[in-house]
């Protein structure tokens, strides 16, 4: 299966990759970047870094710096994800480089080479999409599916009442992806909320091997104290490892099927909004086992990174 990783590093984009690389019969063709958690340059900095830290050869192109509508963010989350998006460790690739075809430009060929046989896996705002979707509409038919981490049905917001981080991002490009004839499979907070890892989780994955351990526990200890403050909980949501889950195992997830649509106007504006219609194009998924979530992360991951390792994770 052709993956495409459209993603803003960011310390669970950074998990979620690591879950992703990991994954047999899948082959990525490459990793796209958008602005989020950080500066573009920051996330596609942070892109290649992981690229060449996890052994993963796919070229990384560099996506929207700015909304649909060109409006360049006022701030970044420096509070959940550190001011360079990786916990403030400040990390830079030795010798991996960029791509110099665009991302936008880089989905419009890939789709078009290989037509019905790429899956997106989008965890961040869906602008390049949106833009590739603008440049070519024929793309709507290309894709074989679309799995976002984005939205919530039920689930209260994460960063108004109603919405999420990656749809209140850049609401207008959600639209237009909506409105599209692309298959999507939302996994939003209903999910996410409830795929939660601690350190003690991060520190079992990866013994074999110091220098990534000793990276992820560094990352998602920052990400760990915004929780610990913010909720109080020992635990901490890897949203973006949850549409890699999807990716893996859909059999973990209960989804309803239906038409998605995003507000975007008012006090409301970026909130995701699901009719249920068994015809309908969209998936959205409703319930996860996040047991089976985590038992599946650390036997891909083990099996990636430690090969002799087996036993059953520590939560
Ligand atoms: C989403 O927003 C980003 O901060 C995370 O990386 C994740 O993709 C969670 O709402
Ligand atoms: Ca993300």
């Amino acid at each position: 299966m052709k993956i495409i990783f459209d993603t803003d590093p960011g310390i669970d984009d950074a998990m979620a990759l690591l879950y992703l690389s990991a994954l047999p019969d899948i082959e990525l063709i490459g990793i796209t970047t958008i602005h989020g958690n950080a500066s573009i340059e920051d996330c596609t900095r942070n892109a290649l870094y992981l690229c060449e830290h996890y052994s993963i050869k796919a070229p990384v192109f560099q996506g929207e710096a700015t909304s649909f509508s060109s409006i360049a963010p006022e701030k970044y989350p420096d509070f959940v994800h550190g001011a360079d998006g990786l916990g403030n460790t400040n990390r830079s690739p030795s010798s991996k480089v960029l791509d110099e075809m665009s991302a936008v430009d880089f989905l419009i060929k890939s789709l078009k080479d290989y037509p019905g046989e790429i899956t997106i896996l989008a965890v961040g705002r869906l602008t390049n999409l949106a833009k590739a979707l603008e440049k070519e509409p024929e793309l709507q038919e290309l894709a074989n599916e679309i799995i976002f981490m984005g939205g919530t049905i039920e689930a209260k917001g994460n960063v108004s009442a109603w919405a999420e981080a990656n749809i209140f991002g850049d609401p207008e490009a959600a639209a237009i992806v909506f409105s599209s004839r692309l298959k999507l499979t939302m996994v939003g907070l209903d999910v996410t909320n409830s795929a939660r890892m601690t350190l003690p989780f991060v520190e079992s994955l990866v013994p074999g091997n110091d220098e990534i351990s000793t990276f992820l526990v560094a990352i998602n200890q920052y990400y760990a104290d915004f929780y610990r403050e913010t909720e109080g909980t020992d635990d901490f949501p890897i949203h973006d490892s949850s549409a890699v889950a999807y990716l893996h195992d859909p059999s973990i997830f209960e989804t309803k099927s239906g038409n998605l649509r995003c507000i975007l106007e008012g006090k409301e504006r970026g909130r995701t909004v699901f009719q249920e219609d068994r015809n309908g194009i969209h998936k959205v998924c409703m319930k996860i086992n996040p047991e089976q979530l985590l038992r599946n992360y650390a036997a891909q991951t083990k099996s990636k990174y430690n090969p002799h390792e087996a036993g059953t994770p520590r939560r």
